[in-house]
């Protein structure tokens, strides 16, 4: 009788092993990894990556923004889920939004429109704009990878993000339905995915030049390898991350720390001739002004009005002793030239080369020709950087396409910053990624 209780016992745990495998795999999947595609919008030249929300699954496409505080989305548009939850007051959701207050909603309920929830403030940082929204939960998915190809395609079932309203997306790229923010924030893209997988916080970026070809996110660590198989995560040069106690957009997040990721620029070099600037304007003061952050929300280094013109004068002098001459100006740059004794090289047009130099002399970001000049017509480039006026905010703001065809690599646990240079040196790009899925 026992003997047969316990073949009874057995045969059920067989028969569950062998029924359960395909929903006990999808749960116990563990994934290193994660991996979207980011396109380059050729109208707002905004970098757009794609993931999947809630039930069914809807494909959104979203403006990514480094910087940002977390995922907001246009709910008041056609958000239709069955897995939508509202975050309840004084819930656990709204400590880790930080999100303040008890809102009600005087209309039928919807997605975005519920008793008893707290909010955040999403922000359009492209366009400056800010507003309430519900913070909310729901299913989101994305593809895993092995760093090679997509895999597995996996689950988060309790996403948070926050509901926003449609006027928000005003500015945005065509198509997009709200922005994914990978900033330092509890509630960011990789801090969500690092807790719901147990992976590192740790994600990189590699934006495609191309308007037609995609670059790619990674979150989790690498390897993070372009075709012909070059692993990006093995030649990195690290620098420190830096947190700017101030949020740069305080009319909204008054008293938090930014989301932002700044690094520690101490001088700059055109060539081998250091520009003269005021080094005050490179550190954080203790109102949050100066600084140099990394931004994909804006397409071109902005730089505070004495920098930008100590540097343009350094580059004129340096591209004039290699017969390099000015040709009119062409919006939104200052600065342009002939593209006449301009020879092409690996690294884009050969002209003087700036570099950033970060924590010592021996530790710089090189900005070679491909992110440095920008082809506005047949024979006329342009130096890629504007002028951000006197006193903004952030003294240097590197921009999209500076960063373009460089995989870098955030460690929030570490606070640091590892950065590959320009791939074309490696013989590869950010258009590398081999997309095809290998499941
Ligand atoms: C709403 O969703 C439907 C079905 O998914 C889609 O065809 C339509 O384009 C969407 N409309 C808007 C305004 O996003
Ligand atoms: C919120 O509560 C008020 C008052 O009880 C009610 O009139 C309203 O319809 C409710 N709104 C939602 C979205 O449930
Ligand atoms: C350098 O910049 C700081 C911050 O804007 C300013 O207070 C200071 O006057 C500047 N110094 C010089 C020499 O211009
Ligand atoms: C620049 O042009 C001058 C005059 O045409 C020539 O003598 C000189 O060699 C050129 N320099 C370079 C670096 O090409
Ligand atoms: C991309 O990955 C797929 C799936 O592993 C593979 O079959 C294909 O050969 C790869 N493409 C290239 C160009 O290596």
């Amino acid at each position: 009788m026992a003997a047969s209780n316990q073949n009874i016992l057995f045969s059920t745990l067989l028969l569950l092993f062998l029924i359960a495998p395909a929903s006990f795999a999808q749960q116990s999947f563990r994934p290193k990894a994660l991996v979207a595609p980011v396109s380059k919008d050729a109208a707002t030249l905004q970098y757009v990556t794609r993931i999947n929300q809630r039930t069914p699954l809807v494909p959104l496409s979203l403006v990514l923004d480094l910087g940002g505080q977390f995922l907001w989305v246009d709910c008041d548009q056609n958000y239709s889920s069955s897995t939508y939850r509202p975050a309840r007051c004084n819930s656990a959701q709204c400590s880790l939004a930080r999100a303040g207050g008890c809102g009600d909603c005087f209309s039928a309920p919807r997605p975005g429109c519920n008793n008893n929830t707290c909010g955040v403030t999403p922000g359009n940082t492209v366009t400056s704009t800010a507003t309430g929204g519900e913070v909310a939960e729901d299913v989101l998915s994305v593809d895993s990878t092995d760093g090679s190809n997509p895999g597995r395609v996996v689950t988060v079932t309790r996403f948070l993000f926050s509901c926003a309203p449609t006027f928000l997306l005003e500015g945005l790229a065509s198509g997009v339905s709200g922005m994914a923010g990978l900033g330092r924030t509890r509630i960011a893209f990789p801090s969500q995915f690092a807790s719901a997988f147990s992976f590192h916080r740790k994600f990189a970026i590699c934006l495609s030049s191309s308007t037609t070809s995609n670059g790619v996110v990674f979150f989790g660590d690498g390897p993070y390898v372009l075709l012909p198989n070059i692993d990006a995560s093995q030649s990195l040069t690290y620098t420190p991350l830096f947190i700017n106690p101030v949020s740069t957009a305080s009319a909204y997040t008054q008293g938090e720390p930014s989301a932002e990721y700044f690094i520690g620029v101490k001088s700059i070099k055109v060539d081998d001739k250091v520009v003269t600037i005021n080094t005050t304007l490179l550190s954080i003061d203790s109102e949050g002004f100066g600084g140099t952050k990394i931004s994909t929300v804006n397409p071109y280094t902005v730089l505070e009005t004495s920098i930008y013109t100590a540097l343009t004068e350094a580059f004129i002098a340096e591209a004039a002793a290699r017969n390099i001459t000015r040709a009119a100006s062409v919006a939104p740059f200052g600065v342009c030239f002939s593209s006449e004794n301009v020879l092409s090289t690996r690294l884009g047009a050969s002209v003087p080369t700036i570099y950033l130099v970060l924590q010592n002399e021996n530790v710089y970001w090189s900005i070679f020709g491909a992110n440095s000049m920008v082809q506005v017509s047949e024979d006329v480039l342009c130096l890629g950087v504007v002028n951000g006026g006197e006193k903004p905010r952030t003294s240097i703001v590197l921009g999209g396409y500076q960063l373009e065809n460089n995989l870098l690599q955030f460690d929030l646990a570490t606070s640091r910053l590892g950065f590959s240079s320009l791939l074309f040196g490696r013989r590869t790009t950010c258009a590398n990624f081999n997309f095809t899925s290998n499941t």
